[in-house]
């Protein structure tokens, strides 16, 4: 979408997330839906940093919700070549509220502005790095595209225009396959990207087209030197391994920790 398409004027939040006056339009309830969610995301400066986005080619339109929760919303775009997710928090505490005391700690020292937004943007550009850095070491995360304040735009993970379920809530094809291979993602996690998720649960894997694991939301993320990096991997395997047993795979908190890499983490990281 072009943003000349509203000459003169900045574009309304609806208008943005949902182009076409027919969609718009097609009925008066969704019409109030999807003004009160536009109202809710879209703030001024996060409608400036869309619009950025757009012009700098990252996207050219959001089509709809993905998903919306009290931290933000995801979206899925079209852009150059296919569909693109754009992420964006919301700024205020929710994030904050149920943040780890690490992730809480390594953001105050990044963001050097005490403020809400400026958390939100540095928490942003957290989850923009650490998918790259993932992404370069080979672990199956969606791509990272670009960021602006508090909005990320990143690879659609889908099929056919439809985004992946969350493992939580789909049918695993083949739990054996996908424990191998999670396993192999993990093991890339702490051995080459030196980093320990802190948030892994079946809410944030994507069952990706395969059947195979996508890892997502990670910002909470820590390099495997921080004091807490063993203790949060002990967390999240022991976590995943639970919910692996309720597949029917034979597996174990120790068994999934050691397949990570866990107990090979070098002394000081
Ligand atoms: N790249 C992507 N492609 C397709 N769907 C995605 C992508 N990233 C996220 N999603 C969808 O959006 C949901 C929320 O994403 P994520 O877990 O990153 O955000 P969150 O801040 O934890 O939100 P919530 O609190 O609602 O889980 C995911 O469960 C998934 O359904
Ligand atoms: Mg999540």
């Amino acid at each position: 979408m072009s943003p000349l398409r509203y000459p003169g004027r900045m574009p309304r939040p609806e208008e943005l997330l949902f182009p076409t006056r027919k969609e718009r339009f097609e009925d008066r309830r969704k019409e109030r839906e999807q003004r009160k969610l536009a109202g809710e995301f879209f703030d001024h400066p996060t409608l400036l940093a869309v619009g950025r986005l757009v012009s700098q080619g990252q996207f050219e339109s959001l089509e709809f919700p993905i998903s919306t929760g009290k931290e933000g919303g995801v979206f899925r775009a079209t852009g150059p070549g296919g569909y693109r997710a754009v992420k964006v928090y919301r700024i205020g505490n929710a994030i904050f509220r149920r943040l780890p005391p690490h992730a809480l700690e390594d953001l105050r020292r990044e963001a050097s502005v005490r403020n809400y937004a400026r958390l939100v943007y540095a928490w942003t550009r957290r989850e923009y790095t650490t998918l790259g850095r993932l992404h370069e070491a080979g672990v199956r995360v969606p791509e990272p595209y670009g960021f602006l304040r508090n909005v990320l735009v990143m690879q659609f993970i889908g099929v056919g225009g439809l985004p992946s379920p969350r493992v939580r809530d789909a049918v695993v094809p083949d739990p054996g396959a996908f424990y191998a291979d999670l396993s192999v993602q993990l093991r890339r996690m702490t051995l080459v990207a030196k980093l320990v998720h802190g948030d892994l649960s079946p809410y944030n894997v994507l069952l990706g087209e395969d059947g195979l694991p996508v890892l997502i939301d990670v910002a909470s993320s820590v390099a495997t030197d921080h004091p807490q990096a063993i203790g949060l991997l002990r967390r999240d395997t022991s976590h995943f391994a639970r919910f692996l047993k309720r597949l029917g795979v034979d597996t174990s908190p120790e068994e999934l920790f050691a397949r990570a890499g866990g107990n090979e983490i070098p002394e000081g990281g």
